[in-house]
């Protein structure tokens, strides 16, 4: 076990375990720390790559960045698949956001407009032409928006890939959880563990999702903004010769939001809710019926198939709901955390760039506006 690494990340979720990969490529050494459960967000989440299908009013630094990530996705990916040995499920499947009745379908109307402001690239399209591209869809089904750029990843086998590309770099892990950040002189030196591991580093990243600011020893305004967001989350598993669809399907249902993200071989993640319900991440019965009730009005097939699981993930959200990234006031401190729901498809730029900040100290132009030290005037 190391006690000692140029790097200690905190966190060993989708940015964390990308982060550590692409700092050891460039010859750090590096030291994971991260208690192994299945409770960060990472693997509650469904994988969804869709930076113009949630795009929202407002948000159009983040946006930009949503962009190149999106970009940058399948490059990423054929490296990690090379270093890993092993694929991740990419699929260019495109996504569709359709209304559930008239009212719903004004609500889209003004999203496509907004969207179409924006310049991103997306279609109305009415009920007949979305059912011809997913047959399932209900027949009251009045129109929708075709985002044929947005796509998906399968989240758990990307944390495996990305894991063992990791672990091939010579990322060493510590299965245990930080308890705080050791400072000497003002200065991060590394971090203590519950079970007592000191880890000495030159640099400390923290990447520990909605639970950064928990750790002890951090400047309040470095982290402690960072608040967890809670979504529900389901799993349903249906017949890999049939499947119920063909893409990602989005929908408004009565002003709510479901999406359902099929993969290959007929199971279906249907998410999710969104709240702010602190650190709980009990499933309810409500939010569960209310996320199956809606997906069966613009899909009834959905009824059909099997539930194999339920969960809530706990998204880190910023002030601002875009990313922190990059180093803070405290030397040798950095954090990446704040992505909240877009830290599957954040994760490649957000490893790329702090991985050029830990090696040259270089913050590059696309992450600058996300600085922790944007909220330096917010009560921590
Ligand atoms: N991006 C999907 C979610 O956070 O639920």
């Amino acid at each position: 076990m190391p006690s000692s690494s140029d790097v200690v990340m905190v966190g060993g979720g989708v940015i964390g375990l990308a982060t550590a990969w692409r700092a050891a490529e460039r010859g750090l050494r590096v030291t994971v720390v991260d208690p192994g459960s299945d409770e960060g967000a990472s693997w509650a989440a469904a994988g969804m790559l869709a930076p113009i299908s949630e795009v929202t009013y407002g948000e159009e630094p983040l946006l930009r960045l949503s962009l190149e990530a999106a970009r940058r996705y399948p490059s990423f990916v054929a490296e990690l698949e090379a270093a890993a040995g092993t694929t991740v499920g990419y699929r260019r499947c495109g996504t569709l956001t359709v209304a559930a009745d008239g009212r719903d379908r004004a609500h889209l109307v003004e999203r496509h407009r907004h969207q179409v402001g924006l310049g991103l690239a997306v279609e109305w399209l009415g009920g007949r032409a979305c059912r011809e591209l997913e047959p399932m869809l209900a027949p009251g089904v009045p129109g929708g928006i075709l985002a044929p750029d947005d796509h998906q990843v399968e989240t758990r086998r990307l944390l495996e890939a990305l894991r063992r590309a990791a672990a091939s770099a010579g990322v060493a892990t510590v299965a245990d959880a930080v308890e705080g950040v050791r400072v000497e002189s003002g200065r991060a030196v590394g971090v203590v563990t519950r079970g007592g591991i000191a880890i000495t580093g030159g640099q400390v990243v923290l990447a520990a999702g909605c639970w950064t600011g928990r750790i002890a020893g951090v400047p309040p305004r470095a982290s402690a903004l960072v608040r967890p967001v809670k979504g529900q989350i389901l799993r349903l598993r249906g017949s890999a010769g049939a499947p119920l669809l063909s893409r990602t399907v989005c929908a408004v249902v009565a002003g709510r939001f479901v999406y359902a993200v099929p993969r290959g071989d007929g199971r279906l993640v249907v998410g999710a809710t969104s709240e702010e319900r602190g650190y709980d991440t009990t499933v309810e019965a409500g939010a569960v019926l209310d996320l199956l009730q809606d997906l069966a009005v613009v899909l009834p097939g959905a009824r059909e198939l099997e539930l194999v699981e339920a969960r809530a993930g706990l998204r880190p959200g910023s002030p601002d709901n875009a990313p922190m990234i990059g180093p803070t006031a405290m030397p040798g401190l950095l954090v990446a955390t704040g992505h909240h729901r877009n830290g599957i498809l954040l994760a490649p730029v957000t490893a790329d760039a702090l991985a050029d900040v830990l090696t040259t100290g270089v913050v590059s132009t696309l992450i600058a506006p996300f600085r922790p030290a944007r909220f330096a005037g917010a009560p921590a």
